[in-house]
């Protein structure tokens, strides 16, 4: 599908690439690998032409359509679903020539338009929006009315929809809940044609992918099967070349010590000649051993504080005169407590952390809070409010006011940022790179409590790995906010849970909470009669924090109902879209095969609304037995 010869690229004094090569199967699902600021997101960038290599480089079949999800979609005026419709250019633009065309032309546009199933079109759409999270309210929502981060996944679904023959996803599920992650994991497992994923996310690496690209010391190289295998076969791969290194050297060793003790004797020089030429022509084994990722330095607290560190009573937070958006909390946390905090996107997770951070106070009930207590608070706001021409150097004086230039620089090594990359504008910095940077500077000050969410994002795995260590030597409390399940289960010892506006803990694990994510979709899909019994079934054992299943069931359904709706609105329109060129009689006599074609297509369509209706009285049953129960 997608090949890469020879490819060499320089740029920004550095050596990206060199003579790398590779060719992707047609259909696989390739996950690209590699450190941060190894140059990964450069390669989307020559693939895509953005950056030039220099000639032939980069091939891929001709009119091949390539899609990417580079930035957030534009805040423009149009509607989600439309923005997302509009994806698949042919199709808008069958339709929209379809507006003007002739009858002539016009039966070529319907006949192709059923060739590409364009009915089908707005629920395909509809399916991507509600697994990435979208309700169906936000369907008809303007792009301008979705923050940054929402309009990073719209553009994410319009990539999905319009299903490119290759796909790039530049680290996909970074903007995605725990959920979103799971959704899309499947969704790229199935997807119909070629997918290059860029991910640090071993979950999504060892689901979806069918291939590891590995790119390291500017060479591309490919592995079959998931991350993990990956792995295996690279350690395998290592220890074969260290010892076939181990080899070597022992040879060369022996042959010089046969030089340097012979080559002055005029009876053995012809000997030590030939062990010479044997010498210089051994070519040094290639060893992948790659260099370490700097560390993580959290600081601890110097002095404990009285505990309870919070304590929280009844009490309901949100913004100012506002509703509360979390209420009735009850919460305590210790000095070396480890709360993973679970939920949804939306579930005033940010809201509590702000509440603990200090930047939002409650509304009523009683919150206890040491005075003294510092608190480091990460977050992916920060990242993005970085101003772009910015550098590390210039933050760290800011953040270093009275000390020396020099320690300031050695401060900035330390946290991984060599010298070179101290002047390069945050702009021009990775995406692993500005992440490291923001974690070590909120943590500088040796705070009581870490509050991080999602501090993993756009770190590469080793770094990943260099955070949990220091995570564990760190010895305030921390609150932890991740998708990242495997470093969720390392470091939280508790589970709290927020859903239907407060937050409680979770009885179970993460285990426990992937089935409880898993059968809440499902149990809302599932007939009335089912659904309690399998909502009890669902929650974890004894969990305060299940929703009871009709408050937890009635949400999901009404949702569903209306996304129903949608489909009936728009299959009935496209019916009568049709009716209204075949009330046209003259079409019958001008072009009888048109006229005909029509009539299947008309066909399809009223079966199609037939089909909607039924879905919607289903839905709308369910619903109504929910509600009264
Ligand atoms: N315009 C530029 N000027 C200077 N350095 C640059 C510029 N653009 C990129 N770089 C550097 O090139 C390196 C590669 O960047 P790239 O974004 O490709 O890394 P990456 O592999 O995608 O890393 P990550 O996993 O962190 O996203 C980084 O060290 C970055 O700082
Ligand atoms: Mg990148």
């Amino acid at each position: 599908m997608l090949q890469i010869n020879d490819l060499t690229f320089d740029a920004w004094g550095r050596r990206f690439f060199e003579k790398a090569g590779v060719s992707l199967p047609p259909g696989s699902k390739v996950g690209l690998v590699g450190r941060n600021g190894v140059g990964k997101s450069t390669l989307f960038k020559l693939i895509m032409g953005e950056l030039a290599a220099g000639g032939d480089e980069i091939v891929l079949p001709k009119n091949a359509r390539i899609g990417q999800v580079a930035q957030e979609h534009p805040a423009t005026p149009v509607s989600l679903i439309d923005t997302i419709l509009e994806a698949d250019e042919e199709r808008h633009t069958l339709l929209t020539r379809l507006e003007t065309a002739d009858p002539e032309e016009m039966g070529d546009i319907w006949t192709r338009l059923i060739e590409i199933d364009s009915d089908s079109a707005p629920a395909r759409a509809a399916e991507i929006l509600a697994g990435l999270g979208f309700s169906v309210e936000d369907l008809e929502r303007p792009m301008a009315e979705f923050s940054g981060g929402w309009r990073m996944r719209v553009a994410l679904a319009a990539a999905l929809f319009s299903e490119p023959d290759l796909l790039l996803l530049d680290e996909p599920t970074n903007y995605l809940d725990l959920e979103g992650a799971m959704w899309l994991e499947a969704r790229l497992k199935k997807y119909p044609h070629t997918a290059l994923i860029i991910s640090h996310d071993r979950e999504l690496l060892n689901n979806s992918c069918t291939h590891i690209l590995h790119l390291a010391q500017a060479r591309l190289e490919i592995y079959t099967g998931g991350y993990d295998a990956f792995e295996k076969m690279r350690a395998e791969k290592s220890r074969l070349q260290l010892s076939a290194k181990a080899k070597q050297d022992a040879e060369r060793a022996h042959l010089q010590a046969f030089v340097d003790r012979f080559k002055a004797k005029a009876s053995k020089a012809a000997q030590a000649q030939s062990r010479m030429k044997r010498l210089a022509k051994m070519e040094p084994v290639a060893t992948t051993i790659e260099e370490r990722v700097a560390p993580f330095t959290l600081p601890s607290p110097p002095r404990p504080l009285a505990p309870p560190l919070i304590r929280l009573e009844k009490a309901n937070v949100g913004y100012e005169e506002g509703r509360p958006i979390l209420r009735n909390l009850n919460l305590r946390m210790d000095l070396d407590d480890r709360i993973g905090l679970l939920g949804v996107n939306g579930a005033g997770k940010s809201t509590f952390a702000k509440l603990i951070a200090g930047a939002l106070g409650v509304q009523t009930g009683e919150l206890h809070r040491d005075r003294k207590m510092r608190v480091g608070w990460f977050h992916q706001h920060q990242i993005e409010a970085m101003d772009p021409e910015d550098t590390a150097l210039e933050i760290i004086r800011r953040a270093m006011p009275d000390a020396t230039e020099s320690s300031r620089r050695s401060r900035l090594a330390q946290f991984g940022l060599p010298f070179e990359k101290q002047e390069t504008t945050v702009e021009n910095l990775s995406g692993g790179e500005r992440a490291r940077l923001l974690l070590n500077l909120v943590a500088m000050d040796a705070p009581h409590m870490l509050i991080l969410d999602e501090p993993t994002n756009h770190l590469d795995i080793d770094s990943r790995r260099a955070l949990l260590d220091a995570l564990n030597e760190y010895e305030g409390a921390v609150i932890l906010i991740t998708h990242d399940r495997s470093l969720m289960e390392l470091v939280a010892d508790r589970l709290w849970l927020a859903a239907d506006g407060s937050i409680k803990p979770f009885d179970g694990d993460m285990d426990d909470y992937a089935k409880f994510v898993i059968d809440r979709a499902r149990v809302a899909a599932r007939a009335p009669t089912q659904v309690k019994r399998e909502a009890a079934a669902a929650a974890p054992a004894a969990p305060p924090a299940a929703p009871k299943p009709a408050a937890g069931m009635a949400g999901p359904l009404r949702r569903r109902l209306e996304a129903a709706e949608a489909v009936v609105t728009r299959t009935t329109k496209a019916l009568e879209e049709i009716d209204a060129v075949l009330a046209d009689p003259g079409i019958y006599v001008k072009d009888p095969r048109k006229a005909a074609e029509l009539g299947q297509k008309r066909l399809k369509a009223q079966a199609a609304v037939d089909k909607a209706e039924a879905e919607w009285m289903d839905i709308a049953e369910q619903l109504a037995a929910v509600e009264t129960a």
